[in-house]
């Protein structure tokens, strides 16, 4: 029998169809990759509810499927209460994500919230959204959360 997962890793950003489904499709290969699987629960969520229920955007879908992983089973939602007990991290993409995190966790918060790069690399960096940029801005998104990903694995596992 499996054990518990023993870190559960909740992706935060703005609308949940861009960089934050793509973390939570990226992390979850990392982690595949190096036979991790039993020890993460993986999922992401939105500070906002516009795209509830939606996939993926397509450029999202696009760059990831490019590098083999599947967004498709992936629907957009908007944070839950719950989620600040039922997940030990909380990563948001961007300094308003994680202020709004910070903002919406109630007192005795069990999860704790931080900016995915600083937490992951070391380097206060936003991963900014790349909803209304250039193309290219999707394929520089999905290299920084590859990077941060190896190294996210490396500090927790
Ligand atoms: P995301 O990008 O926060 O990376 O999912 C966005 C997607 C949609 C919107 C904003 C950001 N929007 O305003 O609809």
């Amino acid at each position: 029998m499996n054990a518990k997962p023993q870190f559960s890793i909740l992706f935060v950003c703005l609308g949940n169809i861009c960089r934050s489904p793509l973390a939570e499709g990226v992390f979850r290969d990392v982690v595949a990759a190096r036979g991790l699987t039993d020890r993460f629960t993986v999922d992401s969520a939105g500070t906002g509810a516009w795209h509830e229920g939606d996939l993926p955007d397509p450029r999202s879908i696009e760059v990831a499927a490019k590098n083999g992983i599947d967004l498709t089973t992936q629907r957009a939602r908007k944070i839950r209460q719950d989620d600040f007990s039922r997940f030990t991290h909380i990563f948001g993409m961007d300094l308003s994500n994680v202020e709004k995190l910070q903002r919406a966790a109630p007192a005795r918060a069990a999860a704790s919230i931080h900016l995915f790069l600083e937490f992951a690399t070391g380097t206060t960096i936003e991963i900014p959204d790349p909803y209304y940029g250039d193309p290219d801005g999707f394929d520089r998104v999905y290299r920084t959360i590859r990077d941060a990903s190896a190294s996210l694995v490396d500090k927790l596992a």
